[in-house]
């Protein structure tokens, strides 16, 4: 394994035109341009985001099966850094040895290092799974959502016009369904009304991926992920944070009378998912990849206490307004299309990401004493998650409380949510 900071990218003293002005537009059209050998007998597998959760699960699959895999991550404090350094290590346990893994410390909006990484490590695949990820978060900072997911996108998406990349497979979320009451949600409804920059940003980068699919005949195909859970999983998310609260005897708060259900999705099967596309250059698409097997949160709430060994203390609170009562994703088409179909029922999901969570707690992965942030430097700054505020989620505040799947439904909640934060001490 080989492993490169942003003080330090590659430089292989090849240059390439990569301006992005209008006067170059015409020449995009060919990719004449292109000056550097781009003959790769094997596949070489970009995977942006890789020390992330759902990124460092696809480049463990992907380095299993024999593929050289490239990861590229800014290693932002987002959530704790922590958790992203134990995925990379947990990466580099597993392949030790392995020359094909190489990993890249920065920001893929950085059109310099990004570049060079695309050069040097001639990526034949970009799987594209960095973003600034959670919807509350966004709502209080637009600014680096745009950054990270439409601008990074963007980069990503035009670098791999021009190295003549075979697929370019990108998360998307179903969060671009915003409110739509519909309880079975497919890739044909009209998703034009986003409630979260978050999400407005994820149906931007469909929109970009479409038009470099129509300018450029390139292939992208966007997967629209539905909560997905599991072991390393983000602690911003209800499974992750209903197993800590609970393992931690801290109250969970209950909305309504917990009849609602949400499609969870286990990680190995969205994994099974993101391989298949990548496999499979398909022109443009965009996918569903759920569960299709929604469950409801009292449910959820029992079989955490199960799992974890622990009654959940929980706090009855008003159902929220315009919370939808099911949510479930239309999988057929990643069916037909992928050969998708999702296999672990939730009880064995939740089952093995408590026990993952007990494990890596008594190895003190989750104390709250040490904050570390990322020992290199990250490459842009993060001005509006501060290491005052990392520590501060670690206090798990009350807000912390929802479910990242049951935010984004409606403007009062959304107003709520930004006086709650206008108002937050460590604001
Ligand atoms: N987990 C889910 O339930 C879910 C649901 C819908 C969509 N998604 C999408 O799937 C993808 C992966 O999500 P995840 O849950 O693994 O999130 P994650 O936050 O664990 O991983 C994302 C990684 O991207 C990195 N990153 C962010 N901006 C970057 C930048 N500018 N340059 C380089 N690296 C950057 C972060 O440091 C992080 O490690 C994201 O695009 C997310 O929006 C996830």
């Amino acid at each position: 394994m080989s492993c490169f900071t942003t003080g330090s990218p590659p430089s292989c003293g090849l240059s390439m035109d990569n301006d992005s002005s209008p006067s170059n537009t015409s020449r995009r059209n060919s990719l004449s341009d292109v000056s550097v050998d781009l003959e790769s007998s094997e596949n070489v597998y970009l995977v942006t985001g890789g020390a992330g959760f759902i990124g460092s699960h696809v480049s463990d699959y992907l380095l299993s099966r024999g593929d050289k895999v490239v990861i590229v991550d800014e290693m932002n404090d987002y959530y704790d850094v922590r958790l992203k350094e134990s995925n990379l290590n947990y990466l580099s346990s597993q392949h030790s040895n392995n020359l094909k893994f190489v990993v890249y410390r920065g920001d893929i909006c950085d059109k310099d290092f990004i570049d060079n990484i695309f050069k040097i490590e001639k990526i034949t695949h970009v799987c594209h799974l960095a973003a600034r990820a959670g919807v509350r978060a966004s709502i209080a900072d637009p600014f680096i959502y745009v950054h990270s997911n439409v601008e990074g996108t963007t980069r990503l998406l035009d670098l791999s016009r021009l190295y003549r990349i075979k697929n370019f497979v990108y998360a998307s979320s179903s969060s671009v369904y915003g409110c739509s009451n519909l309880s079975l949600l497919s890739e044909d409804d009209v998703v034009e009304k986003p409630v979260s920059p978050y999400a407005a940003t994820k149906k931007a980068c469909e929109l970009l991926a479409y038009t470099y699919h129509h300018l450029y005949g390139m292939n992208c195909t966007g997967l629209r992920f539905f909560t997905v859970y599991g072991p390393r999983g983000r602690p911003d998310m209800a499974p992750f944070k209903f197993i800590d609260r609970v393992y931690n005897s801290l109250p969970i708060q209950q909305y309504g009378d917990g009849s609602t259900s949400r499609d969870y999705t286990y990680i190995d099967d969205i994994v099974d998912g993101v391989v298949r596309a990548i496999d499979r250059p398909l022109g443009y698409e965009v996918i569903n990849l759920g569960n299709g097997r929604p469950f409801q949160l009292k449910a959820f709430i029992q079989l955490v206490e199960e799992s974890v060994g622990k009654k959940a203390i929980i706090e009855l609170c008003p159902e929220q307004p315009g919370d939808v009562e099911r949510t479930c994703a239309n999988i057929n088409k990643a069916k037909s299309l992928l050969g998708y179909d999702p296999k672990t029922p939730f009880e064995i999901g939740i089952s093995l990401t408590a026990q993952w969570y007990k494990n890596a707690s008594s190895n003190g992965l989750f104390d709250s004493n040490e904050v570390t942030s990322s020992s290199n430097e990250t490459l842009v700054p993060i001005p509006s998650i501060s290491k005052q505020k990392s520590i501060d989620k670690l206090k798990r505040s009350e807000s912390d409380l929802e479910l990242s799947s049951f935010v984004e439904k409606a403007t009062r909640q959304v107003h709520m949510r930004m006086k709650r934060f206008f108002n937050s001490p460590t604001k």
